[in-house]
């Protein structure tokens, strides 16, 4: 009954991270080859790392290029890092000028993916380092004309096509600052970024392609500049053919931009601590906050992170002639994520491992799209969420069986808690059990990951993201700042300074105070709840706020989620609490069936049961409700919020603009128990 779980992969034992004693280490075949060969080396480097974090950055600095050096590694006054000061650099130039002076401006920097067309075939463009620099400095030579100055906040709101990576890195060459908004948020969400950020430029297409039909980007564009007077240009580049009006003046195609402009832009020099973008990020509550990044401490660490979470290898000469075949990389996330900018673009030119960038959906037309393309790319290192790899659950196996993914070497997650029978699955039906997870810890303001496994040096456990990254002073807290006992639950902090802090929220110097810096003294906060267990890893147990006290115990909802998911027939499950007369909070939980599975009373007496028997009585949802689908942002968070309102049988309140679909919403309103 259970078929598109896939037989092997279920087991009746309890897969919770309550007791989760699974251990997977490294292959000694993997560790040879790789970066970081031990868990003794990392812990080496580690210490050395924190006690002199200064000559530890220097010297992963000075692998990239810096038109000045610094005269000062770090600069600490709390809460405020200044990394490399006085030193000055480019990060266009580290991305791609630099792979030109080493020799291989012919070696593919980009490969990019289209959805199959109505031939049925996607469109595959790949980019040299030469070809991505003739594109970026026409297009960086483009913006000066059109008055972009060093500094200038550029919005930039476009579909995965190579053309958005070209438009953020021109921006970066030139000094402009830029604001990227992902392109499945909607006018509002438009209007509120120009404002905040003071932005008088959009770039943006006519449209993008999603499961075969057209998103009308400059559409929504065109209704946002109603809202707002601030946008005096925009640039439009022709995707989709799609009818659109161009406003006199204002509005200008992306091909006539660049028609007359040089191919030679030199790359501006930026002080270390000039600012390289803001990205926004949605907070618990109020308006979305734009997290600031500056230049050489985010360059540093981004390069230095994605070469030893994914162990990243250029292709090289094998002295005999030919060459040795390096890696592969591909993010599945959208540009328009901090995954996207620091793990798509930022992180991984400099290591000279080509980045495949996919402009759709998983499942379109088939539900095999992405094993098509790790085939056919014979992609090596394939980083992607929780969310995706439960999707993959429920389609079923079959999809995989049709392709030939050997190539694979590293599998990465990022985004929310990964419930361990997600993670095996992972790692038996997508990784063939050869292949190590990096469970990567780490959030749009810390630019970089935080916690996670080296693949040829830690030993994994499903759930856990291990341990810190090089430069990382991690620890569990209790609210006093005292840290925890060993497994005991407590606030996530970080004690000391590291290259890719947020440098600040943008324009709200005391928000980003509040909110990160007045917890806990000297140190900065997460918003996550974690335990540390008997071997140093970290268990990430969800947003603080997520925690939930169900008659004075508490109760992380992940624990139940992972609870709920470990029955056969349950493919997703979100808990939330509400309001319950005699606990104070009681469990209410929304669970989407395996495919194929009937709905019935029987079956949800049958799920609440089993989460008493696996976690005890207290864990047991007062409520459960089957749902079609969960309700989820478009960066596929749960949005816990609005279920917390369906749960209460409140009125839903607050924003519900990110949400992906917003039917579900109005579905679970109707069907309350
Ligand atoms: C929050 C940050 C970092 C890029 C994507 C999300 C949660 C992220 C994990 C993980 C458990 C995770 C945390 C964090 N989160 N990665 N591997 N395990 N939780 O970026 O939107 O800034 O969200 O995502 O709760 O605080 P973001």
């Amino acid at each position: 009954m259970t078929q598109a779980k896939g037989a092997a992969e279920t087991s009746s034992t309890m897969e919770s991270i309550l007791d989760e004693h699974r251990h997977f280490p490294p292959s000694k075949v993997f560790s040879n080859g790789a970066h970081i060969k031990s868990i003794e080396q990392y812990e080496a480097m580690h210490k050395r790392s924190i006690d002199e974090p200064e000559t530890f950055w220097a010297e992963i600095a000075d692998q990239l290029h810096w038109f000045k050096k610094w005269d000062q590694v770090l600069d600490w006054r709390l809460p405020d890092a200044k990394w490399f000061v006085g030193g000055s650099t480019n990060i266009c130039y580290n991305c791609i000028d630099r792979q030109i002076d080493a020799g291989l401006g012919n070696h593919t920097a980009i490969i990019w993916e289209s959805e199959p067309l109505e031939n049925g075939q996607p469109e595959v463009r790949k980019l040299t380092y030469y070809d991505l620099r003739r594109e970026v400095s026409r297009f960086a030579n483009g913006l000066k004309k059109l008055g972009v100055q060093k500094g200038d906040v550029v919005t930039i709101y476009m579909p995965m096509i190579p053309e958005l990576a070209i438009a953020m890195l021109a921006c970066a060459r030139i000094g402009a600052v830029h604001s990227i908004i992902f392109g499945g948020f909607s006018a509002s969400a438009i209007r509120d970024r120009v404002e905040d950020g003071k932005s008088k430029i959009v770039i943006t297409a006519d449209g993008g392609w999603r499961r075969g039909k057209i998103v009308p980007l400059k559409d929504n564009v065109d209704e946002a500049l109603t809202l707002t007077d601030l946008v005096e240009t925009v640039v439009v580049y022709e995707r989709c053919k799609n009818n659109i009006v161009m406003a006199d003046g204002r509005d200008h195609w992306w091909h006539e931009v660049i028609s007359t402009a040089s191919e030679h832009c030199p790359a501006e020099e930026m002080a270390s601590e000039d600012l390289l973008f803001i990205l926004y990020t949605s907070g618990s509550t109020g308006k979305p906050k734009g997290i600031m990044h500056t230049t050489g401490g985010y360059m540093v660490y981004t390069y230095l992170t994605s070469r030893y979470t994914f162990d990243l290898h250029e292709t090289k000469p094998d002295g005999n002639g030919g060459a040795e075949n390096g890696d592969v990389y591909w993010c599945t996330a959208d540009i328009g994520w901090i995954t996207g900018h620091s793990y798509i673009i930022y992180g991984l030119l400099p290591n000279r491992v080509p980045t495949l960038m996919y402009e759709g959906a998983p499942d379109f037309p088939e539900k095999d799209r992405f094993w098509d393309i790790i085939e056919r790319h014979q992609v090596t290192k394939f980083y992607t969420a929780p969310t995706a790899i439960r999707a993959f659950m429920k389609w079923g196996r079959e999809w995989i069986d049709k392709h030939d993914i050997s190539s694979l070497k590293v599998l990465g997650t990022v985004g929310e808690p990964i419930n361990p029978e997600a993670w095996m699955w992972y790692h038996k039906v997508i990784g063939n059990e050869k292949c190590p997870i990096v469970d990567t810890w780490w959030q749009t303001e810390t630019g970089g990951h935080m916690l996670t496994p080296l693949p040829g040096a830690t030993t994994t456990t499903p759930g856990s993201c291990t341990r810190p990254f090089f430069g990382i002073d991690a620890a569990v807290v209790n609210s006093e700042g005292e840290e925890v006992s060993t497994n005991e639950g407590g606030i996530l902090v970080v004690r000391k300074p590291w290259p890719s802090m947020l440098r600040g929220i943008y324009g709200n110097r005391e928000r980003f105070l509040e909110t990160y810096w007045s917890k806990i003294e000297g140190c900065y906060t997460a918003g996550d709840g974690a335990r540390k267990d008997e071997n140093g890893n970290f268990w990430i147990m969800g947003r603080i706020d997520d925690v939930i006290v169900v008659a004075g115990h508490n109760l992380g909802t992940m624990e139940v989620e992972s609870a709920l998911v470990s029955h056969e027939a349950v493919a997703e499950a979100a808990v939330v609490g509400f309001p319950h007369d005699i606990k104070g909070t009681g469990i209410a939980a929304f669970v989407t069936l395996v495919g194929g599975i009937e709905e019935t009373d029987e079956l949800k007496a049958q799920v609440r049961n089993h989460v008493a028997k696996e976690l005890g009585p207290i864990s047991k949802p007062d409520k459960l409700r089957f749902t079609p689908a969960l309700p989820k942002t478009r960066s596929g968070k749960i949005m816990r919020r609005l279920l917390r309102d369906i749960a209460a049988g409140r009125e839903i309140t607050g924003d519900i603009t990110t949400l992906e679909d917003k039917s579900i919403v109005e579905k679970l309103q109707q069907n309350s128990d």
